[in-house]
């Protein structure tokens, strides 16, 4: 029988595409997400994708009633954790919602768990934990410190797992650090939909290449890097979710805990992504250089080694890929989901239903 996976922040950018691998490798997914940073009309994407139906719950991984009802109904074998804030610069002038909504939210999943005996876990972390690595490729046992508060809750909620696993044994969890995940699913159905000005380089270059903003700043040409812009470990989110699919199933085959970095182990430079996204959309986009952002590092890319042994995991599909897939998706929708007709009519089912 087809094990079932409850995914947190499962309309999210990685949430969504996890949910479309997950469902075509014969799984029951049960998809969790207050809509804080996505639309519902993700769900009918992902169903015409996959030819599949997944039950998509409107709730929020802090509201406890709600989740001890789901875990109570659905009999759920595993949980994939996504659902959390992400924008480092917002966590800088709102710390306290970033550690509410992560920590907090992290900690209020994990008692529901504790309770309902669900004790498998896949958790998304982030190289934040990193800090600024002293040496590139960057291992899991790299050490760890942190610039911001966003990259302090991912670390104390893998310290927390940690002294979870400690206590009890019982517990699987796959920590995974994702390196800079970019790009869209290959159909132009599914893509990130950032809300107001692009954080990340690859959204923000998309957004130039349609026309809705005027020029790409580029954070500083005088790193100590080949061409002086940051490099970065650029990984398809689709190669991410099929990660998120072998961390699972190793779940299933082996007792214990890991952590993996999920990266291709290739670094880009800012310039050459740029390069990248020029051939996929056939036009030059505008750029110019700025002064170095606060906190960003020089260069910061995966030693894939533990993902390949533990998960028989690696990426495949580069950058030139990533670039394609993000601009067929921009270019589609060129309004993200806000364009999309169902969005409002989506039916979402309340834990009760
Ligand atoms: P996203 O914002 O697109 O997705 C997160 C989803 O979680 C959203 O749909 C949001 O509505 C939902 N959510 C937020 N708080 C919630 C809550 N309290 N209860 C229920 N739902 C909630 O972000 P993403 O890029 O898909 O990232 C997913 C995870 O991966 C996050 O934990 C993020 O920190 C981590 N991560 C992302 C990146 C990246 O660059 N995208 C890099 C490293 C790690
Ligand atoms: N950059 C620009 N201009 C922009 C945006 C970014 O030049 O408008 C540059 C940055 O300086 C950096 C590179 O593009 O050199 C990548 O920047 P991103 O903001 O896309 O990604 P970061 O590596 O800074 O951070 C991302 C996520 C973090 C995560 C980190 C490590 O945003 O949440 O990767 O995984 F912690």
């Amino acid at each position: 029988m087809a094990h079932t996976v409850l995914v947190t922040g499962a309309a999210g950018y990685i949430g969504s595409h996890t949910c479309v691998c997950l469902l075509e490798a014969g799984w029951r997914v049960i998809a969790l997400d207050n809509f804080s940073n996505s639309s519902p009309a993700v769900l009918s994407r992902i169903e015409e994708i996959t030819g599949r139906t997944l039950a998509m719950i409107e709730a929020d991984v802090r509201d406890h009633a709600a989740l001890s009802q789901l875990l109570q109904s659905e009999g759920i074998d595993a949980v994939v954790h996504f659902a959390g804030l992400k924008a480092v610069a917002e966590s800088v002038s709102r710390p306290l919602e970033y550690f509410d909504n992560n920590v907090a939210g992290s900690l209020a999943l994990l008692r529901a768990l504790n309770l309902h005996g669900i004790r498998r876990l896949v958790f998304s972390s982030s190289a934040t934990v990193y800090g600024e690595p002293q040496s590139v490729p960057v291992t899991e046992t790299a050490p760890l410190s942190v610039t911001n508060p966003y990259g302090r809750s991912k670390l104390i909620i893998e310290q927390m797992l940690g002294d979870l696993a400690h206590a009890d044994a019982e517990w699987r969890i796959a920590t995974l650090r994702y390196f800079n995940p970019a790009g869209a699913h290959e159909s132009g159905r599914l893509g990130e939909d950032p809300r107001g000005i692009p954080n990340n380089l690859m959204p923000y270059v998309a957004q130039v290449a349609l026309g809705r903003r005027p020029c790409l700043s580029i954070f500083g040409n005088d790193y100590p890097t080949p061409d002086g812009t940051g490099l970065r470990d650029y990984i398809h989110v689709m190669d991410l979710a099929r990660g998120h699919l072998a961390a699972l199933n190793r779940l299933f085959r082996h007792s214990g805990c890991f952590t993996v970095n999920l990266g291709t182990g290739q670094g880009t430079s800012v310039l050459q992504a740029v390069q990248a996204f020029e051939a996929a959309c056939g036009h030059p986009i505008a750029r110019r250089f700025s002064s170095r952002r606060p906190g960003d590092v020089a260069a910061c890319y995966a030693s894939c080694e533990a993902a390949e042994t533990l998960l028989d995991w690696r990426a495949e599909k580069n950058v030139a890929q990533m670039c394609v897939d993000q601009w067929r998706w921009q270019s589609l929708n060129p309004d993200g989901y806000r364009d999309c007709a169902s969005a409002s009519q989506q039916p979402v089912a309340t834990p009760q239903s």
